[in-house]
């Protein structure tokens, strides 16, 4: 496989609204030798979400926008994303909807983790859903976003057995352990299409 060396990564922004372990993780993966991926931004639309510590350890871009102004954010997004010439955008717990012409003008080229077994259980509440609907299996999945939530065409999936001990909190931590390894494996995969 070719060497990426600095200059051939493509670069990405991250966009997220709380917690930000995958953001955490994603920043471990593009700093290793070889990932196809440079972080160069997150977005979030919360300041206190409390993933964007982890940019201050880095050289990662911190913006913030009120999405309560929708037709002027999406402008000002699109025009820094272009200025730093990003050509991946990563959902991670981004918790709003981008506008259908945010997404046509990256069309391709956004992609999001979701708790649950895509088409199972979009929008929230997925690992509640699972236990109370007793499924045998929950999981995760990467998919890339289109205009309706959580319905892009699937990247990548990962399946876990729910235990019977498992309750709503239980399940969502061990889910995020599987996410963790399937969102770099997921961009791996598609990093040629872009
Ligand atoms: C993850 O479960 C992700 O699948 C969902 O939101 C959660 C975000 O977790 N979209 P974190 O902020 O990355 O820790």
């Amino acid at each position: 496989m070719k060497k990426l060396i600095g200059v051939n990564k493509v670069k990405t922004a991250v966009f997220i609204s709380g917690n930000g372990s995958n953001f955490k993780n994603l920043i471990r993966f593009s700093l290793l030798k070889n990932s196809p991926i440079r972080i160069e931004c997150v977005i979030s639309n919360n300041k206190n979400s409390n993933g964007l510590k982890y940019a201050y350890k880095t050289n990662i871009k911190k913006k913030i926008y009120n999405f309560n102004n929708r037709k002027n954010i999406d402008r000002s997004i699109l025009l820094f994303l272009k200025k730093e010439k990003i050509k991946l955008i990563c959902l991670a717990g981004f918790m709003k909807i981008l506008s259908k012409n945010f997404i046509k003008r990256f069309n391709g080229k956004i992609i999001n983790i979701h708790p649950s077994l895509l088409p199972k259980y979009k929008g929230l509440d997925t690992h509640q859903k699972a236990i109370n609907n007793k499924d045998k299996y929950s999981g995760c999945t990467v998919h890339f976003v289109n205009s309706r939530l959580d319905s892009g065409k699937i990247i990548l999936q990962k399946k876990i057995r729910i235990l019977k001990k498992d309750n709503q909190k239980t399940l969502a931590q061990r889910i995020l352990k599987q996410e963790h390894i399937l969102y770099p494996k997921a961009i791996t995969k598609i990093i040629a299409s872009l």
